[in-house]
C-alpha cells in the first residue's frame, strides 16, 4: 500500500515525466558516471535491475556499455515508466515495499537519485543488499546530508523554516551494510550558479523533485529566503552526492 508521502512524491514525478529529461542534467551525469563505474567492476551477467529508473538514463547507459545485457526498469510512477527511451522491460512497484522475488536473484541492483525519496533509506539499502545473488553488486548514487547548505543558511537568516527535502546521512547508510562489502565509495560536491536563487531551484520544480514533507512557504517568506541567500550577486546551490559500490 503506497503511503501518503510516497503517493505525493510519485504524483509529482509522474506529472513531470514528459519534461524530466530536459532538466535532469545532474541526474544524467551521475547515471553515466555510475554506469562507467559498473563497467570496471566485473559484474556477473544475470538479472540487472534499475531501482527507481525514472525515464531510464541509468538503465540505458548500462545497456549501451554492456551489449547483450538487459536492465529491468522498476519505478513507482507509471508515467515515468511510459517515458522510457529504451525498449527494456519495466515493472511498476513501490520501492518502500519489499522487492519482488524473482526466479533468480539479481546480480546487479542499481539506483540513482532515488533512495532519499524512500521512507527509511538505511533500512531500504540493507534490504536491497540482502536481495543480491552471492557475488552480486549494488551500485548506488544518492544526495546526502550537507546538500543545499546555501538554502539552509538563507532560511535561517530569514527566520523561516527550510523547506528543502532532508537528505540521508552518509554515515547511517554505511552503517546499514557490512563494511567488508564496500568495494568503492566517493562523496562529490556539485554546485550550480544562477542569476537568482529561484533559477537554482527550477530544475527541481521541472523534474518533479520539489515535494517536501514541510508545510510550504508563502510568497513573502520565499522573498525573504531569496534576499538572505549567501552571495546574492552570484547565488549558488550545492549538492553532496554519495556513490557506493557494494558486493555481496
Ligand atoms: C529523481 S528521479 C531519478 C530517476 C532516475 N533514476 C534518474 O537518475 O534519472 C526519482 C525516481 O524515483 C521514483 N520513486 C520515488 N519514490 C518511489 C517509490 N516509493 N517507489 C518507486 N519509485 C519511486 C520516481 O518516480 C522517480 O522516477
Amino acid at each position: 500500500m503506497t503511503s501518503g508521502w510516497s503517493a505525493r512524491v510519485l504524483n509529482a514525478f509522474g506529472a513531470s515525466a514528459a519534461q524530466y529529461d530536459a532538466s535532469a542534467e545532474l541526474q544524467r551525469t551521475m547515471a553515466r558516471q555510475l554506469a562507467r563505474r559498473c563497467r570496471h567492476s566485473a559484474i556477473p551477467a544475470g538479472l540487472w535491475v534499475d531501482l527507481g529508473s525514472g525515464t531510464g538514463c541509468l538503465a540505458d547507459a548500462l545497456e549501451q556499455q554492456h551489449p547483450g545485457q538487459s536492465v529491468l526498469r522498476v519505478d513507482g510512477s507509471d508515467a515515468m515508466l511510459r517515458s522510457q527511451t529504451g525498449a527494456g522491460a519495466t515493472l511498476l512497484h513501490d520501492l518502500n515495499e519489499e522487492l519482488p522475488t524473482w526466479s533468480s536473484a539479481p546480480t546487479l541492483l542499481c539506483s540513482s537519485f532515488v533512495l532519499h525519496w524512500l521512507d527509511d533509506p538505511p533500512e531500504r539499502l540493507r534490504h536491497w543488499f540482502d536481495q543480491l545473488a552471492p557475488g552480486g553488486w549494488l551500485a548506488l548514487t544518492v544526495p546526502v546530508d550537507g546538500s543545499f547548505e546555501q538554502w539552509h543558511q538563507a532560511a535561517e537568516r530569514a527566520g523561516v523554516p527550510c523547506t528543502a527535502l532532508p537528505f540521508p546521512q552518509m554515515e547511517l547508510l554505511l552503517a546499514a551494510v557490512p563494511e567488508q562489502a564496500v568495494r568503492w565509495k566517493r562523496k562529490q560536491r556539485f554546485s550550480s550558479n544562477g542569476r537568482h536563487p529561484l533559477e537554482l531551484l527550477r530544475p527541481m520544480i521541472r523534474t518533479g523533485a520539489d515535494t517536501t514533507p514541510s508545510a510550504g512557504l508563502g510568497p513573502s517568506e520565499w522573498r525573504r529566503v531569496f534576499r538572505s541567500w549567501p552571495d546574492p550577486e552570484h547565488p549558488t546551490l550545492s549538492w553532496h552526492v554519495f556513490t557506493l559500490m557494494l558486493q555481496r
